[in-house]
């Protein structure tokens, strides 16, 4: 018998808050849009057996520097964080206090 898999096109949030990384001018780096990676903000390959449809983006900053990278995946600025994570923390509390007054 197979283990069950779940593969999902979806992306899923790693975090709900944005990760703060040192990145170099020039190097070339993979952040992970699906989720699912273990090591975020940066891809590890995860996708290719849990979100199959998904890539990771690639992307060469233009100065050394700290930057906060999306973990919510849910940035219109992708790679950068762009406060949407406020907006899951919203709907993650709003659906916590819907659940509980059911
Ligand atoms: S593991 Fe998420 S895009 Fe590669």
């Amino acid at each position: 018998m197979q283990p069950l898999r779940l593969q999902s096109s979806q992306k899923v949030p790693a975090a709900r808050f944005p990760c703060r990384v040192r990145l170099e001018n020039g190097r070339r780096y993979a952040w992970c849009s699906c989720g699912h990676s273990q090591k975020q903000p940066f891809c590890d390959g995860a996708h290719r057996t849990k979100a199959p449809d998904m890539a990771p983006l690639r992307f060469s900053p233009e100065k050394d520097g700290g930057a906060l990278l999306c973990a919510c995946k849910e940035t219109r600025t992708p790679p950068y964080c762009d406060g949407s994570h406020l907006r899951v923390l919203l709907r993650d509390l709003l659906g916590a206090a819907r659940r509980l007054f059911k």
